[in-house]
């Protein structure tokens, strides 16, 4: 099923963007253009996204930088 279909990108690929570590729907804009023409479907990718669809969020929700998550602590 069509997401967006100004740009014609479909659920799955919006699934697999997020698999691949898209956690916002610019993030998935980034990756496929979705959402940056009208803009009608930003809200269903928001869906999409939802919580806990990308491991990441829970990292931005409490506040740790989500990149700094794989530095060694400082000693
Ligand atoms: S439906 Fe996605 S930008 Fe228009």
């Amino acid at each position: 099923m069509f997401v967006c279909s100004c740009f014609g990108v479909t659920e799955e690929q919006v699934r697999a963007h997020a698999d691949a570590g898209a956690c916002t729907p610019r993030q998935i804009a980034s990756a496929c253009k979705a959402g940056t023409d009208c803009g009608g479907c930003v809200r269903r990718i928001q869906a999409l996204l939802g919580r806990g669809a990308c491991p990441r969020r829970e990292l931005i929700e409490t506040g740790r930088p989500p990149l700094a998550a794989e530095l060694p602590e400082a000693a």
